[in-house]
């Protein structure tokens, strides 16, 4: 996928050109695993894998159409009516309800327009393809009303919100944050309870993996939800705000007096926020060594007390937790399914990668899809093909 394919199959389907093109990219989670929505920080990076938006006005008041790929066909919807779409016209509520939130902005939105969606961000892997929907959408629709785009931090806001409110899921900040921030070679930590967004450079000789299990992650399934009301609880039931206010000793000091699962919970993402700290501090000093470690840590965390992994990811991140050349693999992203991201440094190769997919195929999972990544730029108009 690329602007001028997408803008040739905008044309297909509704006859005339685009007047805008945007494109958000996805994302890894590298460390913070359920950090964001309870006031941590968390580390992400944008990679090169996108969602692309393209828009024109169309002269039909309260008449929009959304389509994607070359083969759907367009769904009309009239304006008025917001009712929750569901099955193969799911994904509509995505850029529909970013749609709904920039009137919730205070920001015009324009009444009748065509849009199409392009992809090469594998859905349902954990790699943040609603929030890189979301992205591109806001600024497309806002270009089409002739607004400027709005900082990092406000489209940030603004997909979030179309997330929480418009379809439903209570997710943080950490995907739609890192979309809009992300800038090739950099890492974007978020100290979420700003939020607030820092780059922080990737060393130049590591490679990133992703080992998409082809298990699809749905966060609106309900488990993503079941655990932001453990969290809840859990920071309730210490007389916390936030889970990440609770230092360790003193939530060490009080674990005993909570019901296991929500001990368990709460240590996961009390010791999560540590460990992005402690993962900030190493790639200060360039320890990859002491990153990997953290990495490793994380996934056992969110294996064994957050309960959020799968025994096909688990079998990844023991394969490649064991090769040559990998300093740390876990779980990206809110789990369930999804994918595994590695960082290794530059003598782990495609080869090897495939070795591993093999060995994980011999113990009987479905043999997942690789992708060698690079971090991006985050979010942006793309001049006019
Ligand atoms: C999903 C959510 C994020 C974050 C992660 C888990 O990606 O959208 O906000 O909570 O899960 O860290």
């Amino acid at each position: 996928m690329n602007e001028r394919i997408l803008s040739e199959n905008f044309r297909q389907r509704y006859g005339r050109t685009p007047q805008v093109i945007a494109r958000a990219p996805g994302r890894i989670e590298f460390i913070g695993n359920h950090t964001d929505y309870n006031g941590g920080a968390v580390i992400g990076a944008a990679i090169d894998r996108y969602v692309w938006v393209a828009a024109a006005p169309a002269n039909a008041p309260g008449r929009l159409r959304f389509a994607s790929g070359l083969d759907g066909q367009a769904v009309e919807l009239p304006a008025a009516n917001t009712t929750k779409l569901s099955g193969a016209e799911a994904w509509i509520n995505y850029p529909r309800g970013v749609w709904q939130s920039l009137r919730d902005f205070n920001l015009p939105a324009p009444d009748a327009f065509d849009l199409l969606v392009g992809s090469d961000l594998p859905t349902g892997a954990g790699l943040s393809s609603s929030a890189a929907l979301e992205l591109a959408t806001a600024l497309a629709l806002l270009d089409l009303t002739g607004v400027p785009a709005p900082a990092p931090a406000t489209l940030a806001a603004i997909g979030r919100h179309a997330e929480n409110i418009h379809v439903g899921v209570p997710c943080g900040i950490l995907d739609q944050g890192t979309s809009a921030f992300g800038r090739a070679g950099q890492l974007v930590h978020i100290d979420c309870r700003g939020p607030a967004f820092y780059l922080l450079p990737l060393p130049s000789d590591v490679s990133l993996w992703v080992f998409n299990t082809l298990e699809k992650h749905a966060l609106v399934d309900g488990l993503y939800s079941t655990r932001h009301r453990e969290c809840q609880d859990a920071a309730t039931a210490l007389g916390a705000t936030w889970l990440t206010e609770v230092a360790p000793a003193d939530f060490n000091a009080r674990a005993a007096g909570l019901p296991p699962k929500t001990a368990a919970r709460a240590r996961h993402v009390i010791e999560e926020n540590e460990r992005v700290a402690a993962v900030v501090r190493a790639l200060g000093t360039g320890d990859l060594q002491t990153v990997g470690a953290l990495l490793a840590a994380s996934h056992r965390s969110s294996r064994d007390l957050f309960e959020n992994s799968t025994p096909t990811l688990d079998s990844l991140v023991e394969l490649l937790t064991a090769a040559p050349g990998v300093y740390g693999a876990r779980l990206t992203g809110g789990g369930f399914g999804g994918a595994v991201m590695a960082l290794t440094d530059r003598s782990f190769t495609a080869a090897r990668a495939a070795d591993i997919a093999a060995q994980h195929a011999a113990r009987g999972h479905p043999r997942p899809e690789i992708i060698e990544l690079h971090t991006a730029d985050g979010a942006r108009l793309l001049p006019r093909p």
